[in-house]
């Protein structure tokens, strides 16, 4: 039994399982992979949370983004080694699969799902949010039961969240017909989300006064550290790029840069937009603001560049959902095809070659979670989970060095075992600021995910059958 949870596929045969009739389409280049990272990475992170981080760590909100980012940086670096050996669909499932067995690869995968499917759902509550306060500018009221999950809205009833569910559905139906279409829609709003968040830095870079600036660190290291484990949502999404290892041309040169690049800008961005924002609103005015990017240009006195900005985080947070949504597909199609999920799930359409009925499944599923389950306790699930994964990686690539030493590598992680080191040491203290409640749920999830394994997967692993 120990032999069969450590069971490893190997490189070739990852790669020879990605030919022949379960083949997807390859047609995305580097700036297509990097364009799918922002589109990923950008969204309710900077246009929602950053206000209780702002109130949580203060104008040090700055050095939480930066803590955040870089823990993320390395474990991009670690990402982007693997995903530039192992050019397959499914992520850091895959790697770990590689390297460190199946059991190990079934429970990030399971893990995963917390990440890609969750945030999905997280993000369409926050979409939601913005696209009704839009819909009410412009006179259009839905009843407020409908627009927030149970629990959602403090002070009052709420049912289901209606317009986060139908936004999921739509995004399912975009993935269903096929990465091209999704990926045109993509580029498009990702070059609409850049421009409106230039626009805000260029329009309020000139009202900061200074003196919002101190004191810097109202609450001290902790709440620096503790608004850096929440706003590390706003970094989710780069690791995604990699799951579009096998549909991605010439993968070991335009993996490692789409995500790195896509990581890089989002920071500085980031950095930027969270020091004007507290440089003009004094930090615990931001207290249950559902809108702050927004707040601050009315604060300025420029309403119709707030209008646009709304706007532009509406499409913007859709993206993301969608980025989100084809990881979560796409993790799962490839544990379907080793045999640890039922086979239907790695169905591929005849003619949009897309994983069609996975694809509805975990589509209509995420939209039911945004649906019914409120914005902060998606998010805080979806950091932890989204924290282990990297820790998991950070592992494995020093593992893979040890065990496959000769393995073609084209891209390397500098500084290995230091970067992958500094990675679980970042990622563990974030884990830590999550706090005791995120535990538990974590460790009922992970206890699901065991029950699964040991009563279904081991026995339909492929490499059982093998
Ligand atoms: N990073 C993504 C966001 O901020 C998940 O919405």
């Amino acid at each position: 039994m120990s032999n069969s949870l450590f069971r490893k596929k190997s490189i070739s045969d990852l790669i020879a399982a990605t030919q022949g009739e379960k083949a997807l389409k390859k047609e995305l280049g580097s700036f297509d992979l990097t364009m799918l990272g922002i589109g990923a990475i950008i969204g309710t992170g900077i246009f929602v949370l950053t206000g209780t981080g702002a109130v949580t760590a203060g104008p040090g909100l700055v050095l939480s983004f930066v803590i955040a980012g870089l823990a993320c940086l390395f474990a991009a670096l670690s990402y982007a080694e693997f995903a530039s050996t192992v050019p397959v669909s499914g992520s850091v499932y895959t790697f770990t699969y590689a390297s460190m067995g199946e059991f190990l690869a079934f429970i990030i995968g399971w893990d995963l799902i917390l990440e890609y499917m969750l945030a999905a759902s997280a993000v369409s509550a926050g979409w939601s949010g913005y696209f009704v306060s839009f819909l009410n500018g412009v006179g259009i009221h839905i009843p407020v039961e409908l627009t927030a999950a149970p629990g959602g809205l403090k002070g009052q009833v709420t049912y289901f969240n209606l317009p986060a569910f139908i936004i999921l559905m739509i995004i399912t139906f975009l993935l269903y017909f096929g990465i091209k279409e999704s990926k045109r829609v993509n580029n498009i709003m990702v070059i609409l989300k850049i421009a409106v968040i230039l626009l805000f830095i260029l329009v309020a870079v000139k009202y900061v006064k200074p003196e919002n600036w101190t004191p810097f660190v109202p609450f001290g290291t902790s709440g620096v550290l503790s608004a850096a484990a929440l706003v590390f949502f706003a970094f989710i999404g780069f690791d995604a790029v990699a799951s579009a290892a096998e549909e991605t041309k010439n993968p070991s040169r335009n993996l490692p840069r789409g995500i790195i690049t896509s990581l890089l800008i989002c920071t500085v961005l980031y950095v930027v937009v969270s020091a004007i924002m507290t440089g003009i609103v004094p930090f615990m005015n931001f207290d249950g603001v559902s809108h702050p990017v927004s707040l601050v240009l009315q604060v300025a006195g420029q309403n119709w560049v707030a209008g646009i900005v709304d706007i532009g985080a509406i499409l913007g947070m859709t993206t993301v959902m969608l980025v989100m949504l084809y990881g979560q597909t796409r993790v799962m199609f490839a544990m379907s095809r080793d045999g640890l999920v039922p086979k239907v799930l790695s169905k591929v359409h005849p003619k949009h070659k897309t994983p069609y009925i996975n694809t509805l499944f975990f589509g209509t599923l995420s939209a039911l979670m945004g649906g019914f389950i409120p914005l902060d306790e998606l998010a805080s699930l979806v950091n932890i989970g989204t924290l282990s994964a990297f820790i998991l990686i950070s592992v494995a690539v020093i593992v893979m060095r040890k065990t496959q030493p000769d393995l073609p590598r084209a891209f390397k992680c500098p500084a290995v075992p230091l970067i992958p080191i500094l990675a679980i040491l970042s990622c563990g203290l974030l884990i830590y600021k999550l706090g005791a409640i995120t535990f538990v749920r974590f460790f009922i999830w992970l206890a699901i995910g065991l029950v699964v394994y040991f009563l279904y997967s081991r026995k339909h692993s492929e490499l059982n059958e093998k």
